[in-house]
């Protein structure tokens, strides 16, 4: 399998992407890094290593990092859209595990060292920590094979501003960073995660499912679709943001579009703070491929995936 580290701020669909990727046989997850975001970086730690443990990886290395942006403000929480605490409000019990003592930016760097140049990188949530490890560590890029960001709206609305989507616009500096670190980079916005839907027959059937995967899934996803009912969707269910990142990087979900482009954020103050600037001119005016292209940006993907998901919970994990 390949080895992946996931930097997350677990979140309701950040555990379902960490339940879906301990699930997959194709790849191992090395490592979870958790930074401030849907919840304080330290309840998003301890949120995972309660997830892992029901997926049965109690042995997965977890550390929480920063808890600002890079320019030193404390985010708001969004407990609006995951419920308290992060994970719909649901009681676990406390984790058998203890936290990894280093900070989330050396876990990062110290797994890719020891990976030999085949990690792959899976981020879902601000990306102050992977911006810290490259101030750290600037040969990063090298050291990684590939990283997948779910973040950004390129012709679809933001989401925490009338242009910004949440990943990229709670740190707009760090997102900068980021995309123009030069590493192999695959970029899932809000166009496509906000039309691959769960709905409420899913959410039944994983409930039903006799997993316990199934249904702690079930359980965290209840917040999540009244969230979505009330302000996103015209039904009870809910997008797959973190899920579909982590099915393009495992390789199971197949982007049907998916141009090279060259992207950047808009780092200024003001309405634009925190867009995503994506230069899409090559496929509304023809112009030829961009030679500054700097991310492969999804755009379709084929439906599919809320099946596969569901069905790859329903597995008893390994225990
Ligand atoms: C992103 O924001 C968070 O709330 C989700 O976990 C996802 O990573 C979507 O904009
Ligand atoms: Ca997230």
């Amino acid at each position: 399998p390949r080895p992946l580290l996931m930097d997350c701020d677990t979140g309701i669909d950040d555990a379902v992407a960490l339940l879906y990727l301990c699930l997959t046989p194709a790849v191992d997850v090395r490592a979870v890094t958790t930074v401030a975001g849907n919840t304080s970086a330290e309840r998003a730690a301890r949120n995972t290593l309660q997830v892992l443990e029901v997926a049965g990886r109690r042995d997965v290395p977890v550390a929480a990092g920063a808890g600002t942006t890079l320019r030193g403000e404390t985010r708001p929480e969004a407990a609006f859209v995951h419920g308290e605490g992060g994970l719909g409000g649901v009681a676990l019990p406390a984790p058998a595990a203890a936290m990894d003592r280093r900070h989330a930016v050396d876990l990062i760097i110290d797994t890719a060292r020891e990976a030999g140049g085949e990690l792959e990188i899976l981020a879902t949530a601000p990306l102050t920590n992977l911006a810290l490890a490259l101030r750290k560590e600037p040969r990063l890029p090298q050291l990684v094979r590939r990283i997948t960001v779910m973040g950004g709206a390129v012709h679809h609305p933001g989401n925490i501003s009338p242009v910004a989507e949440a990943n990229i616009g709670n740190d707009p500096e760090a997102a900068a960073l980021v995309l123009s670190a030069g590493w192999d980079l695959t970029l899932v916005p809000l166009d496509v995660t906000m039309r691959e839907n769960l709905t409420e027959a899913h959410r039944q059937r994983l409930l039903a499912s006799g997993s316990p995967v199934g249904r702690l899934a079930g359980e965290i996803l209840d917040f999540y679709f009244t969230f979505h009912e009330e302000t996103a969707l015209p039904f009870r269910g809910s997008a797959l943001h973190d899920p579909l990142a982590a099915g393009i990087a495992v390789g199971e979900v197949v982007p049907k579009t998916a141009p090279r482009l060259a992207v950047t954020v808009d780092t200024a103050d003001g309405a634009a703070r925190g867009a995503l600037v994506a230069d899409t001119r090559g496929i509304h005016l023809g112009y030829p491929t961009q030679p500054d292209a700097n991310a492969a940006v999804v755009l379709e993907t084929d439906g599919t995936f809320p099946e596969l998901l569901v069905e790859r919970l329903f597995r008893t994990p390994a225990g």
